[in-house]
């Protein structure tokens, strides 16, 4: 398909443009349409991005109709299972699973880079009692510019390796301080003699007052959860880190844009609007109501947890969460867990239901992460911060790609203008 090429015609005038296919190594091809505009004189119009390809990339496949998913050609089912959430962010980060010793190095690097300056505390104490935690973590990543001044080069790959570093390292110890300041704890340092996910644990829930030994269930269901969230192709907030750091601006500042763009509930915040959407459904008898609620246009409640732009099959990582809740809940909570029983009621009932059947509506990656969430005692206000610790590798990744793209240009798409035609200003005696 090399020198394929798609022809335009523009009925009007009968030109004929040829733009050339662009194959990846899996996947649909792409009409390579950048001279559109200079040859033809027309946009393209894709509100959403549905049909758009943004950029190369090597990181992460996905496809959407048969529910495949990969991490560097590595499907997910394997690395969730198999692997330590480390090992899979330097696999994303590098593009290979490491050997016994890079994996040895790469963790030694990350845990002696899980510190925070410790004026950040005194900016931390700064926030309401009752600031949302995301709100908590947009400021701080966002301000790690101002205390990380000889990383900041990002033309140099030495520097954009070390912001990349304290970023994967830090993003756990500011989400575990903003919970600390969320319940008037005193914020728990991070300890080098704990792995990754452990120490999470260890920064979330420790108190100075007595020992606290973070759980072996409760680090294997977070690495699982922290290796299901790390990376998803160019989704929205993956998609605003590329857009941001193609301006050149600084991988903090990047990682924050991302971090606002996950909050949204129709991304990131849809694992906390879950937990919301159960606990006000209350009762499995009440399903039916909200399930026509969700398919009644008039009525703006969505099925949260349901739905996804490219998965139109049932989306890997859910049915895999789906799996690990029973475990979990076994070993953690009570088993008959009531929103557990809520969730796959609603799942068995809506998956039955021809709306969304026909819409190819089926529960994504955040329907059953909350219930996990809750089991470990992480409050509804920290599911987004989950998330977002876990996209840092993946935001990243990305923007190591983008920033070592030789053809990395800044991102401007432009627009169908609707707005008023030229007139001329009229003074106010006259309007
Ligand atoms: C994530 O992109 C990624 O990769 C994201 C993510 C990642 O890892 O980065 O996978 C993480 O963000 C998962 C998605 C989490 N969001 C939610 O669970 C919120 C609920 N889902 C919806 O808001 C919606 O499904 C989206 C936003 C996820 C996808 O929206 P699309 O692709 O724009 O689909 P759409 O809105 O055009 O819906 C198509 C139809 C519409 O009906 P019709 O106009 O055709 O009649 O399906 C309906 C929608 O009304 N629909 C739903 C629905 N989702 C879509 N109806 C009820 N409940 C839903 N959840």
């Amino acid at each position: 398909m090399s020198n394929e090429t798609i022809t335009v015609i523009n009925n009007a005038t009968g030109e004929r443009h040829d733009f050339p296919l662009r194959q990846g190594s899996l996947g649909p091809a792409a009409v390579d349409i950048s001279s559109l505009y200079k040859e033809a004189g027309f946009f393209t119009y894709d509100p959403g991005f549905m049909s758009t390809a943004s950029c190369n990339s090597a990181i992460t496949y996905i496809d959407g109709e048969e529910g495949v998913l990969l991490y560097r050609g590595y499907p997910i089912e394997q690395l969730a299972t198999k692997a330590s959430f480390l090992e899979v962010a330097y696999l994303l980060l590098y593009g290979d699973l490491p050997d016994e010793k890079a994996l040895v190095d790469f963790e030694k690097i990350i845990t002696r880079h899980t510190m925070l300056n410790e004026n950040l505390k005194d900016f931390l104490d700064g926030f309401h009692y009752d600031a949302h935690p995301m709100a908590m973590l947009v400021g701080v990543v966002g301000s790690l510019s101002a205390f990380y001044h000889d990383s900041l080069s990002v033309n140099d790959p030495r520097h954009r390796e070390i912001s990349a570093h304290r970023l994967i390292a830090k993003l756990p110890t500011i989400a575990a301080a903003a919970y600390k300041h969320s319940v008037g704890e005193p914020i728990m340092y991070p300890r080098n003699d704990l792995r990754y996910c452990a120490n999470f644990l260890h920064m979330m829930f420790a108190t100075p007052c007595e020992h606290y030994k973070p759980g072996l269930v409760a680090e294997k269901a977070m690495n699982l959860l922290f290796i299901l969230h790390a990376d998803h192709e160019q989704n929205a907030s993956t998609s605003t880190v590329r857009l941001a750091g193609s301006s050149g601006a600084n991988p903090f500042a990047c990682i924050a844009a991302g971090i606002a763009s996950l909050w949204g509930p129709a991304h990131g915040g849809a694992n906390e609007a879950v937990l919301d959407m159960l606990l006000e459904i209350g009762d499995v008898k009440e399903v039916p109501r909200y399930i026509e609620k969700a398919k009644d246009k008039d009525d703006p409640f969505r099925l949260m947890g349901f739905g996804h732009r490219v998965y139109k099959n049932y989306d890997p990582r859910a049915k895999i969460i789906r799996e690990v809740c029973h475990q979990v809940l076994d070993e953690i909570a009570d088993v008959n867990n009531p929103l557990l029983e809520l969730a796959m009621k609603l799942e068995e009932i809506a998956l039955n239901d021809e709306y969304f059947v026909e819409r190819k509506l089926y529960p994504n990656v955040d329907f059953y992460s909350g219930i996990i969430y809750q089991a470990l005692g992480i409050p509804r206000n920290m599911f987004t911060v989950m998330f977002a610790v876990a996209r840092t590798v993946g935001w990243v990744s990305h923007w190591l790609e983008m920033m070592s793209d030789s053809n990395n240009r800044i991102g401007r798409p432009r627009q169908i203008y609707r707005g008023p035609t030229q007139r001329d200003y009229l003074p106010i005696s006259k309007r």
